[in-house]
């Protein structure tokens, strides 16, 4: 089988690391892909955003299956194009993906079909969206309606703090069009927890879940970024949480999309208070750096799943996962998440035990270069957290490049 994965982070070396132990997997391309990718597959340049064209290349290179990383190709229909072809592809339809590509079509969602999540009101007018604010409780949360980078969500204390939020959004545009429509919701308090679902829109099947952590410093200090490093399980979800989530949540969102084509990963990101289940965000894939330590735990061969998924079958299958925990710690830039140098040279020593996802690197003769801000995700999966932690951070003494940061708090 040939397969094609779209992307070039951490998270799509991971899924391709797990589909390269299928026998029935006899070649893989990653479009763009990234240094390790390179190793276990070939790299394909080109964007994830040329639909058209990733569509010409799996057709002249008789793709059987193309597997969607990021939202970008979702949210700008890339599943419906790959079926109006006739192609297989593993990822949502254009209107499903808008779960996570518009923050006001997703609170409806939820609305519309009784899943808990903050209260919120939607805006398109900046002066309506003032008022509001001037007469709301603190801290309150404002979004950028459109994917904004992981950077439209900001949190405020005061009413000072919201105007700016909203005046950048609305009316400077600081996130361009993303920032047309907002919407403010009410701050939720509890641990978060990742819980990303198998569903081919009649069946879900949630995977174990992860805690992301997304501050850049120690201590969850510093600025928010795509993610510095996941551990699975994720303590906040308990076995209470779990159920509560499986019928106040899952099930309801499950009946919300049966109609919407959705044949891929839907993501809940969790804000989890005892008993209390609530959803802050979907995301229309899996997630990353969460699937670079979930994917270490899964027993059963993950084409199993993602062809029963395309096939409409998911609830043929019995995903199996290991009890054993897991922990990624993401190797970023110094710098990052602002400005940080690409184009250094790495040298990777005893990695032993570990797997060492790229996610920011690139070949430059022959050679692995620095290329993003986060760089690797390290993960290892052992029997207790204390090993797998243990693993993951001497290998890290064993990664050297100029600027080399991570977290050592995980
Ligand atoms: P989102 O892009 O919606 O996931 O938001 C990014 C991050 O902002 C989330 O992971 C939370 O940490 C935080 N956040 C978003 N909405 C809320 C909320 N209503 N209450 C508390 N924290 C929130
Ligand atoms: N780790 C968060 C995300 O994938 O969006």
């Amino acid at each position: 089988m040939k397969i094609l994965i779209v992307g070039s982070g951490g998270r799509e070396h991971a899924i391709g690391w797990k589909l390269s132990q299928d026998s029935r997997v006899k070649k893989m391309y990653f479009a763009p892909g990234n240094g390790g990718t390179a190793a276990i597959g070939e790299n394909v340049n080109l964007s994830v955003d040329s639909i058209d064209d990733l569509l010409a290349f799996a057709e002249k290179n008789n793709i059987d299956l193309t597997i969607v990383g990021p939202e970008l190709p979702l949210t700008l229909g890339i599943a419906d194009k790959f079926k109006a072809a006739d192609r297989r592809i593993f990822g949502p339809s254009q209107h499903a993906a808008q779960l996570e590509g518009s923050k006001a079509f997703a609170k409806d969602f939820m609305r519309k079909h009784g899943i808990p999540t903050a209260d919120y009101n939607v805006y398109t007018d900046a002066e309506e969206a003032l008022r509001a604010a001037e007469n709301a409780k603190y801290p309150l949360v404002v979004k950028a309606d459109g994917i904004a980078a992981g950077k439209g969500v900001i949190i405020c204390e005061n009413y000072a703090l919201a105007r700016d939020a909203l005046e950048g959004m609305m009316n400077a545009k600081r996130f361009g069009a993303a920032g047309n429509t907002v919407v403010i919701e009410e701050f939720m308090r509890g641990t978060e927890a990742s819980v990303l679902c198998f569903t081919d829109g009649k069946t879900m099947k949630p995977m174990v879940a992860a805690q992301d952590y997304k501050r850049a410093l120690d201590g969850d200090l510093g600025l928010n970024t795509g993610g510095m490093g996941s551990v699975s399980p994720a303590f906040a979800f308990t076995e209470a949480a779990e159920s509560v989530f499986i019928k106040t949540v899952m099930n309801p969102t499950l009946a919300g999309i049966a109609n919407m084509d959705y044949k891929g990963v839907l993501y809940f990101g969790l804000m989890i208070n005892g008993s209390d289940v609530r959803v802050v965000e979907f995301n229309a894939r899996f997630g990353d750096p969460e699937t670079e330590a979930v994917l270490l735990r899964l027993k059963t061969p993950l084409l199993d799943i993602i062809e029963a998924v395309c096939a409409g079958e998911l609830d043929k299958v019995d995903i199996e996962w290991s009890d054993n925990p897991a922990i990624c710690v993401v190797a970023a830039l110094d710098g990052y998440p602002g400005k940080y140098k690409t184009g250094l040279p790495i040298e990777i020593g005893d990695t032993d035990g570990v797997q060492v996802f790229h996610a920011g690197t690139a070949l430059k003769d022959g050679k692995t270069v620095t290329s993003g801000g986060r760089v690797f995700a390290v993960s290892a999966m052992a029997e207790s957290l204390d090993a797998a932690r243990c693993a993951v951070y001497n290998a890290l003494e064993n990664i050297t490049y100029e600027g080399i940061k991570y977290r050592r708090d995980l």
